[in-house]
């Protein structure tokens, strides 16, 4: 049997797989993220730990399987957060997240420390964009010298929790490509822009394949758990990364959309291609040896949620406990289009195609007719659009995509998924069993401790298309007329929001 824990920005989620891909039990726990101040969020790692042993308690209590018999751990969480340590290893400040937006100055200083956006690009595959790891060590430098002083490891959320089961600092290529300090293509720290922005090395752990054991759980983690010190720890992935590898996104041609609080577009890649104008991520996959290139939406399903729960939740008409069925209901029975009203979905920022900590989201075009559901419907378009923006870019530099997958809470609604095939103009697929980042890793796991010779043969072995979903005419044509309006808006609008 194998574990895959992910350690998500709103909550942590475990899973007990076999090795035939099986699920035998899971188990979620919640909690909170803090905003200090608008564009900033942190959250104490304590919480991850927190949840990590209590879900691990729960599919163990839950599954009766013996603790012997839990051969290996995979590693998912939130990428691009900083957890920073001092000489002990104790948390020395809340970590910053991936969709903080305080950094904005620190990727200026990291940009022009490496002689400008195109050789920043050459050494580390991307531009500095404020959730990256590498802006929040230079922020805690500018701003928190107190902190910084104590400062003697940093990780990444995952890979604080791999500390506290095996003692061991260490990350793995795919969520280390996030930080902006691994040179991509060599999959390996870059010692050039480390020195240019005169970062010692050693704040940095080791880094391995994804697919690589680790170490073993020590005596306490082990106890606490209820699991045995053999257990092996491999190193797993970035929720983006694992997230694919659970939909079966390891070849080329495939890829695949995620809507949860962030919206994800990703496709893999046989080579380290990038885009030369930074809009899209290109990083190490978790396929040993590949590559992926990603979009990035920062305020996704969230802004769904933000719109259900901060304003349709508690009117009349509407079931708390099913207000998103009831406001998506309301949605379906508006046309594609929503009769014109457009949502801009930026209410964080945005990192795919803008790069804007400054952007603010909006709804346009209303007029006199337009219902509650109009702006319901808008807002899962405003969504949906972001991601096509990822989608343009990606086709535009000759990827191919023969198959698109949906996940997260954006596939399980068969209205939201019809609405992804049409303003995509592509057929969509959805997998018979979708269990995420978690089960991504738990895969990586079973590779890790030998059950398959690579993740590519543990992906073909487990995972299965349930449905495919095929593209309206009519809509698709609506969608096509209404996406470039969408393109302009943001421009029109930069100034003002800004
Ligand atoms: C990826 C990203 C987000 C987080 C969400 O670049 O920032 O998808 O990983 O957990």
């Amino acid at each position: 049997h194998y574990l895959g824990i992910d350690i998500g920005t709103s909550g942590t989620k475990t899973l007990l797989i076999q090795a035939d891909g099986k699920i035998v039990a899971e188990a979620t726990a919640e909690y909170p993220f803090a905003q200090p101040r608008p564009g900033w969020t942190e959250q104490d790692p304590e919480l991850w730990w927190n949840a990590t042993v209590k879900t691990v308690n729960e599919v163990m209590a839950a599954s009766k399987v013996k603790p012997a018999d839990v051969k290996a751990i995979g590693l998912s969480g939130q990428m691009h957060g900083s957890v920073f340590l001092d000489k002990k290893s104790n948390v020395i400040r809340p970590a910053l997240l991936w969709n903080d937006q305080r950094t904005a100055a620190e990727c200026d200083e990291i940009t022009s420390a490496a002689g400008g956006r195109k050789s920043l690009i050459k050494m580390v595959a991307n531009p500095a964009l404020t959730g990256f790891q590498a802006p929040k060590i230079l922020w805690l430098r500018n701003n928190e010298k107190k902190n910084f002083g104590k400062l003697a490891k940093v990780l990444l959320p995952k890979d604080e929790i791999r500390r506290r089961l095996t003692g061991d600092f260490v990350t793995e290529v795919s969520d280390a490509s996030g930080t902006l300090l691994l040179d991509v293509v060599k999959r390996r720290w870059s010692k050039k822009l480390l020195t240019k922005l005169d970062l010692d090395s050693d704040l940095l752990p080791r880094v391995v394949e994804s697919d690589e054991v680790t170490g073993t759980l020590t005596s306490e983690a082990a106890k606490l758990l209820g699991l045995t010190t053999d257990c092996k720890v491999v190193g797993g992935a970035g929720d983006c990364a694992a997230g694919a590898v659970g939909n079966g996104v390891v070849k080329q041609g495939v890829l695949s959309t995620s809507i949860g609080t962030s919206g994800v577009m990703f496709v893999h890649s046989d080579e380290p291609q990038y885009d030369a104008a930074g809009r899209l991520h290109t990083f190490c996959h978790a396929v040993n040896g590949k590559w992926h290139m990603m979009g990035v939406n920062l305020t996704s399903g969230g802004a769904l949620q933000w719109w259900v729960d901060s304003i349709v939740k508690g009117l009349a008409g509407i079931d708390n406990d099913k207000r998103y069925e009831a406001a998506t209901a309301e949605a379906e029975a508006v046309s594609a289009g929503s009769d014109g009203m457009l949502f801009l979905p930026y209410l964080n920022g945005e990192r795919t195609p803008h790069a804007d900590p400054n952007a603010r989201g909006s709804f346009v075009g209303m007029n006199l007719t337009h219902t509650r559901g109009h702006m319901t419907r808008s807002v899962m378009e405003g969504i949906t659009f972001a991601l096509r923006d990822s989608l343009e870019i990606i086709q535009s530099l000759d990827v191919p995509v023969r198959q698109i997958r949906a996940s997260g809470g954006g596939s399980k609604n068969p209205f939201w998924r019809q609405m992804q095939a049409d303003v995509f103009g592509k057929k969509i697929t959805r997998l018979e069993v979708e269990q995420g980042p978690a089960f991504g890793v738990a895969l990586l796991a079973a590779v890790g401790d030998g059950a398959y010779k690579s993740i590519e043969s543990a992906c073909s072995a487990t995972i299965k298309i349930a449905e495919e979903t095929k593209s309206d005419r009519k809509a698709v044509a609506s969608y096509n007329k209404l996406f470039p309006i969408y393109r302009e808006l943001y421009e029109q609008l930069k100034g003002p929001m800004s």
